[in-house]
């Protein structure tokens, strides 16, 4: 079997470009063969293409395939447990076909949602950061920002389900500020390019008490400006730097203005460990069939060949919501 795939052609110093990507046609066999249906695109894959890599996870290398999460169906197996037209995720990656061994794969249920790349949804880090990080629940003010991002729009749609009084989400752009009000069910949200202290204290003059943060800087600064003594701060992530060419991409959070106002400061990871994993789609699935939860994406039919270009257009902020790329 031949897959078409994405490899890294170097590993990434400051600024990522279609050069640091190729196509490439390889031969592949194991005991379970796979067709790739959806492939996942996220920020984070640039941390895991760089050579100085700040993830706790192995950092990917130049001549490899690009192993991001994937669903699939399964062509042919040799193995009891899976048999063809099965459902899998795998960490297959950027490419059309996979092979490998039955413990590689998760079999999925088909029916459990409307899409397969309903998997692929960042909800086990949205889920575990609001509910078990900033325990958010009923009358909570939370402030999430890169809330139309992959994890930030399922975190602020989560924050609401779990009883918060009131959602703020920050966004790029007032197109998407407008989009997770009008869509999402924000209470309020605005561009991060306006004054984020101004746009605070007008849209939660309350003050915040849990702020999701996947963006850093700034709105780090901002958040903290407003939060009441004693704010639980979930961080996440450092979009506002962690993309730049910057040698300082994961800059420290200022700790004294923090311990000033007694916020918590809770930076985490989510290693997807199975409890994760399972909390988050029982409540996923529940959410869905209740009005209101909505899956936010984008799927981007490029092909294979077009992933990187996919790719880099996510970096610049051209989509929003869960990122996939349908090849089926
Ligand atoms: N802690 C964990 O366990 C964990 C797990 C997964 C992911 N993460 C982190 O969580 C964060 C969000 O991940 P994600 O997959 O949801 O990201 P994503 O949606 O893939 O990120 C893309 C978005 O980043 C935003 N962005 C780009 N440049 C920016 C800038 N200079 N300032 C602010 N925003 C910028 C853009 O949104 P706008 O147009 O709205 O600005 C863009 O749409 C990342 O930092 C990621 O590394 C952490």
């Amino acid at each position: 079997m031949i897959t078409h795939e994405i490899q890294l052609t170097a590993q990434i110093v400051g600024v990522p470009g279609r050069e640091h990507f190729t196509v490439a046609e390889v031969e592949i066999d194991g005991d379970v063969v796979v067709r790739t249906d959806y492939l996942g695109l996220a920020a984070t894959c640039l941390e895991l293409m760089r050579s100085d890599c700040h993830l706790p996870v192995p950092a990917w290398q130049p001549g490899r395939r690009i192993g991001l999460t994937a669903v699939g169906t399964v062509l042919r197996s040799a193995d009891p447990g899976l048999r063809e037209g099965d459902l899998v995720q795998s960490m297959s990656g950027w490419s059309t076909h996979s092979a490998g061994p039955a413990g590689a794969y998760v079999k999925l249920d088909r029916d459990t949602y409307p899409d397969p790349n309903f998997h692929l949804a960042q909800g086990p880090t949205a889920y575990y950061g609001v509910a078990d990080v900033a325990k958010v629940g009923p009358g909570d003010v939370v402030f999430v920002s890169g809330a139309a991002g992959g994890v930030g729009s399922l975190a602020a749609q989560i924050a609401r389900n779990l009883g918060a009084a009131k959602v703020v989400g920050s966004a790029g752009s007032q197109a998407k500020a407008e989009y997770l009000v009008g869509t999402l069910g924000l209470d309020a949200a605005f561009d991060h390019h306006q004054d984020p202290v101004a746009a605070l204290k007008e849209l939660a003059p309350e003050g915040i008490t849990v702020f999701f943060d996947t963006v850093g800087g700034a709105l780090y600064d901002a958040a903290l400006e407003v939060a009441v003594p004693g704010a639980r701060f979930a961080l996440c992530g450092s979009l506002s730097t962690q993309l730049g060419a910057a040698a300082d991409r994961f800059p420290a959070p200022d700790r004294a203005a923090a311990e000033a106002k007694g916020v918590h400061l809770l930076p985490f990871s989510c290693f997807h460990t199975p409890d994760q994993i399972a909390a988050w789609h029982s409540h996923f699935q529940t959410w869905l069939d209740q009005d209101g939860f909505v899956f936010p994406q984008t799927v981007v039919e490029t092909g294979i060949d077009g992933v990187p270009d996919a790719f880099l257009s996510l970096l610049r902020g051209d989509f929003r919501g869960n990122v996939s790329v349908p090849l089926a």
